[in-house]
């Protein structure tokens, strides 16, 4: 079966996270994603905590599947040349370089789109342009804080605090996939290429607009009552740290359950749902609580939303998180375990839907990765390993129309 977007030539010049992220998705789904790399050493991640001697590193090999590796040295006048050639005949370029270093290059968009008038010129920065940092370089935990995650995670007696979430890097990664795709679709009716970027600011920004809706409810009314702050605690002008509460409606938390002293994951998250109050007694064995006046709105459990959540704590000290979900369930309420990196990795269910896939790495052996999180009805998606560095170059360059002495050449002149 061919893959959808078979036929799509990338050239592929991110790096770290971000970049590789968006162009890794791609792959996935059947483009053909040429990853230009440095001779020698490639992305930086390849030798990025690496934990097997001489192997690319999981940082890299998490990030680059289904692609091929071209080494490129674009700072030569042969590699420019090759980087020419590859842009004329190529759909989209990807990149996520410090601010200016294309252009100082010599790869302008202006002189991109004079070699290639349909290409899409897709880039990450770490902000938008024009913005008053847009010089700045940026790593995941900097878009983070400057993008509003950062003040409105962790505990309101703690610092800020980045989520191990990649908010900055792979989710700007996906913004920008959507963009590409977007950019491709009007290309069909229009025939043109353009400039698609997107800044990790706005990425951050983008998943934290409840915390902008809840600082404009705060500025008019002067408390947030889904906060743990509320009724009870004081609040000042900005966004508190809201800790474990849920971002919504319905208040939630982080709750012990069974072996919560020697496990640091023995946790579930249960929500009350408002409508779910009467299946939640129940599953509790409160069912007093059911039609008693100072429980049965949402309302009235407010001021004492903590005590609620202490008592599913009694009931819970005697159950495991697993045992706990399974007598939830049955009651429709909505609740998950904290599962651990090391659950995640050993989950049957997992496994079985393809997001957590094994691979087979010539030179790192097998390991775990993520697979794609998007399930088709028609479409299969293979996760196949990352290229070594440069091991597709001969073959990218012959594609090119280069003749086999053009290509030792290229070699001998360290373009390549
Ligand atoms: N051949 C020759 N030179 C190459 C090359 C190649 N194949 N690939 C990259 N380079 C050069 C670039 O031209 C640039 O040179 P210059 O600065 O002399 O013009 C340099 O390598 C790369 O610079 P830069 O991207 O700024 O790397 P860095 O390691 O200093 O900074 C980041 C890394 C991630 C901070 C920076 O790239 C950045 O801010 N990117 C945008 C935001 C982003 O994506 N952040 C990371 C998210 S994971």
């Amino acid at each position: 079966m061919s893959k959808p977007l078979e036929g799509i030539k990338i050239i592929d010049f991110t790096h770290v996270q971000a970049g590789p992220a968006c162009t890794q998705l791609l792959a996935w789904f059947g483009a053909d994603v040429i990853k230009v790399e440095r001779p020698g050493a490639g992305d930086v991640t390849r030798s990025q905590l690496r934990h097997v001697k001489d192997a690319d590193a999981l940082y890299f090999t998490m990030l680059n599947s289904n692609k091929r590796s071209l080494t490129l040295d674009t700072k030569t006048a042969q590699g420019k040349e090759v980087l020419t050639k590859l842009i004329k005949e190529s759909d989209v370029m990807v990149e996520n370089f410090g601010p200016g270093a294309l252009d100082r290059m010599g790869f302008t968009w202006e002189h991109i789109q004079s070699l290639n008038p349909g290409m899409i010129l897709a880039s990450v920065k770490g902000f938008s342009e024009g913005h008053a940092y847009e010089d700045l370089k940026v790593y995941e935990n900097v878009a983070q804080c400057a993008g509003g995650a950062a003040s409105t995670t962790g505990f309101w007696d703690g610092p800020p605090t980045v989520s191990a979430a990649a908010l900055g890097d792979s989710n700007t990664g996906m913004h920008l996939a959507i963009g590409i795709l977007t950019a491709l679709h009007q290309k069909v009716k229009t025939g043109k290429g353009q400039k698609v970027a997107v800044s990790m600011q706005d990425s951050v920004l983008n998943l934290c607009r409840v915390k902008l809706r809840d600082q404009q409810r705060l500025d008019a009314l002067g408390y947030l009552e889904e906060y743990p702050q509320y009724p009870h605690g004081e609040f000042s002008d900005v966004v508190p740290r809201g800790g474990n509460a849920g971002g919504g409606g319905q208040p939630g938390w982080v709750l012990k359950c069974k072996g919560w002293e020697t496990d640091p994951n023995a946790y579930i998250y249960f929500t009350i749902q408002g409508h779910a109050w009467a299946p939640i007694c129940k599953a509790l064995g409160k069912p007093e609580w059911i039609d008693d006046a100072a429980y049965n709105t949402a309302e009235a459990r407010q001021d004492k939303i903590f005590d609620i959540f202490a008592f599913i704590e009694t009931w819970l000290a005697d159950k495991t998180k697993f045992e706990a979900i399974d007598i939830l369930r049955k009651f429709d309420i909505p609740c998950a375990p904290v599962l651990s990196m090391k659950e995640i990795a050993n989950d049957p269910s997992l496994r079985k839907s393809g997001t957590v896939v094994e691979v087979d790495h010539p030179k790192l052996g097998k390991y775990l990765t993520v697979g794609s999180p998007i399930k088709f009805s028609d479409v299969e998606v293979e996760i196949t390993a990352s290229p070594l560095l440069g091991q597709h170059t001969n073959e990218v360059l012959a594609d090119l129309g280069y003749s086999q002495e053009e290509i030792v050449a290229l070699h001998d002149a360290k373009a390549v």
